[in-house]
């Protein structure tokens, strides 16, 4: 599973498809149910994953002016995110620190300032305290000290990716290694346009949402009528970042290339590259477009989490397309997306989450063949295992 360049790793799993055969790690692996259903493991989850390791929280197109914002809830914090004057970004904890109400109730919007509901106290996008309402009767007050909390954040391959914890250092670049940075930054993630974003709560543990989004062994199975027609089960060429992975999977178009030797030709449009960004994305690598799939644990409840997708794609201007064809193929192409995920994998999945809660479901395993699931597992388990809470 070395790292080739891209004509050399379709040629192999060309090969692959040839001997009906997929890439395989050692070993099994086995896991158990009360993975996706213990509150402690949960807790170790939210603090020893996402409050030390970046995750992606949003394309940098849908925060493209300052005073763009958005909120979201991560497993540790609510928080908001929002485009700064100097063009950089920050997130802070959506909190005032009067006495804590929420800040900021829109999902999204554009402000010169954030104004609290509650006693109307006001912070700048910067985050500081600019105004204290009736400061004359309030009393002392430390406002350098008193400004919004700060969370590690930083903008790199078009995405803005966020430490869920105030005391935490930030390093994306560090975080992905030099396989995924260099992968990334060879797609120019940056000069695309986010088409839509939407967010899916969804009664299941964020793992077994994930893990769906890594597997190649379910396609024809779940998805007869969609994907299986498309796309090969079971045939996946996979390199192991470490923290993260690659992997192709073949298209049903690939397959005149099984008899005859492809020579030059240019096999990119008869593969589906996947990613793995640990700890919880999934970036498709698609002809003309990339799709990003991130799933983040509910703040407490094991049972819960928050899928989100994103298409990216060329803007109006770089696609030669007008503004009303744009709107069309994009449309199109996200109620394809919609409609397999809410037909197909969600009813599935929910199904999984009230399963695995049985009280004697059992111990369950991991295939050799489902490689990516394995790195998915092994560093969940590698990053709840190296520390202290
Ligand atoms: S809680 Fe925000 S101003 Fe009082
Ligand atoms: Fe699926």
């Amino acid at each position: 599973m070395a790292p080739g360049d891209r004509q050399d790793r379709i040629g192999r799993l060309l090969n692959l498809l040839r001997a009906d055969d997929t890439d395989k790690l050692e070993a099994t692996r086995p896991f158990g149910p009360r993975e996706f259903t213990d509150p402690e493991a949960a807790a170790r989850e939210r603090d020893l994953i996402f409050g030390r390791v970046p995750s992606i929280v949003a394309h940098s197109s849908e925060l493209a002016r300052p005073g763009d914002f958005l909120t979201l809830t991560m497993p540790r914090n609510r928080v908001i995110v929002v485009r700064q004057r100097d063009g950089g970004v920050k997130s802070f904890v959506n909190a005032c620190r009067h006495r804590g109400a929420l800040l900021e109730e829109r999902p999204s919007g554009r402000c010169r300032l954030f104004s609290c509901p509650y006693h109307r106290w006001s912070y700048d996008t910067d985050g500081s305290l600019r105004s204290v309402t009736y400061d004359h009767t309030f009393g002392e007050l430390d406002h350098a000290a008193s400004g919004l909390v700060e969370l590690p954040t930083e903008e790199r391959h078009g995405f803005v990716w966020l430490v869920d914890s105030a005391s935490a250092a930030i390093d994306v670049a560090a975080w992905l290694g030099p396989e995924m940075d260099a992968a990334l930054a060879g797609y120019r993630m940056e000069a695309l346009v986010n088409y839509r974003a939407e967010g899916f709560d969804e009664p299941v543990n964020w793992k077994i949402m994930q893990d769906a989004f890594l597997d190649g062994y379910h396609i024809k199975f779940a998805h007869p009528n969609t994907a299986g027609k498309i796309i090969h089960t079971n045939v996946l060429a996979v390199e192991d970042y470490g923290r993260h992975a690659r992997f192709l999977s073949p298209r049903k178009s690939i397959d005149r290339f099984l008899e005859e030797d492809p020579g030059d030709a240019d096999l990119g449009r008869h593969v589906t590259e996947s990613h793995f960004v640990g700890p919880n994305s999934t970036l498709l690598r698609q002809p003309d477009h990339f799709q990003l799939l991130t799933f983040r644990p509910h703040p407490a409840d094991p049972g819960r989490s928050r899928m989100e997708m994103r298409v990216l794609v060329p803007t109006v201007e770089a696609s030669g397309f007008s503004e009303a064809e744009w709107e069309k193929r994009w449309n199109k192409n996200w109620q394809i997306l919609l409609d397999v995920l809410h037909a197909e994998d969600f009813p599935l999945l929910r199904a999984s989450q009230t399963a695995v809660s049985s009280a004697d479901a059992g111990g369950m395993v991991l295939g050799r063949n489902e490689v990516v699931n394995q790195i998915f597992h092994r560093e969940v388990r590698r990053l709840t295992e190296s520390g202290t809470r």
